[in-house]
């Protein structure tokens, strides 16, 4: 299987960005703009605007998702939120593992496979955030980091399962950073990541595992990372904040 037959996708991680009139300003900018993409397009924004944009994106292309959820089905877990709780609201995506939770929220590998076997079980397509630290890219170590974290998370999920699991690598130090890993830094770990995959679950399936890359990817340089053979797509930050800059990196994975 080539990258021209895995699907693109475009996600924008609004992280705790834009309250509700922001939402649908953002949102209704966008639609037209990305309305004839052939890759698939997420926004994931804030909890509190979900069901928001899961109205005003009623009848798009755009998908939405959420960048968290919570592993038990339920009980004594202040402030948190559960897969469940997504799906109910029309939610179709959720990240998991993003280096900010790992960093700023305690998130460990466990805790990220506990949270992708609930947003499997609830019927949620997963983005799974792996990536190096500055130092353990320094220290020659970023395959063993990023195909660690990429085994764990993905513990006792089957194969059929994993057409449900994208999975992004971002690189602690090229997010909101301005630093962009280049396109052959990309192309090189996320080539790594489906090696491992393919040692877990076959060569059909791992050609098959749409993985993207996120980290200072913007409207300059979209074009060259997603040229590249084994990114296929990507996970936006800042510049999914902006319709036009979001649209541009859309055009670029729809060629
Ligand atoms: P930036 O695009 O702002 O670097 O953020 C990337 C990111 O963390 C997406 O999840």
């Amino acid at each position: 299987m080539k990258k021209s037959v895995r699907k693109a996708v475009i996600a924008g991680n609004w992280k705790m960005n834009n309250a509700r009139p922001q939402t649908k300003a953002l949102i209704e900018e966008l639609k037209p703009l990305v309305k004839d993409a052939a890759c698939d397009v997420v926004v994931c924004v804030p909890f509190t605007n979900l069901e928001t944009a899961v109205e005003l994106c009623k009848g798009s292309n755009i998908k939405v998702g959420a960048q968290n959820c919570h592993w038990a089905k339920s009980g004594a877990f202040t402030a948190e939120i559960s897969a469940d709780m997504l799906t109910e609201m029309g939610v179709e995506y959720v990240i998991i593992g993003h280096s900010e939770r790992r960093q700023y929220f305690g998130e460990t590998n466990v805790t990220v496979n506990q949270r992708v076997r609930a947003a499997l079980d609830a019927g949620l397509k997963v983005i799974l955030c792996v990536g190096e630290l500055l130092e353990e890219r320094e220290q020659g170590i970023t395959e063993e980091i990023c195909g660690l974290q990429t085994k764990i998370a993905l513990a006792g999920v089957s194969k059929d399962e994993l057409k449900n699991i994208i999975i992004a690598y971002e690189p602690v130090w090229a997010i909101g950073t301005g630093k962009t890993a280049t396109a052959d830094q990309a192309d090189e770990v996320n080539g790594y990541i489906r090696s491992v995959v393919e040692k877990l679950y076959g060569h059909e399936a791992a050609e098959g595992l749409t993985i993207q890359y996120g980290g200072s990817m913007n409207a300059g340089n979209c074009d060259e990372l997603l040229a590249k053979e084994h990114v296929d797509g990507g996970l936006i930050g800042g510049a999914s904040l902006k319709a036009k800059d979001f649209s541009v990196i859309v055009a670029a994975a729809s060629k």
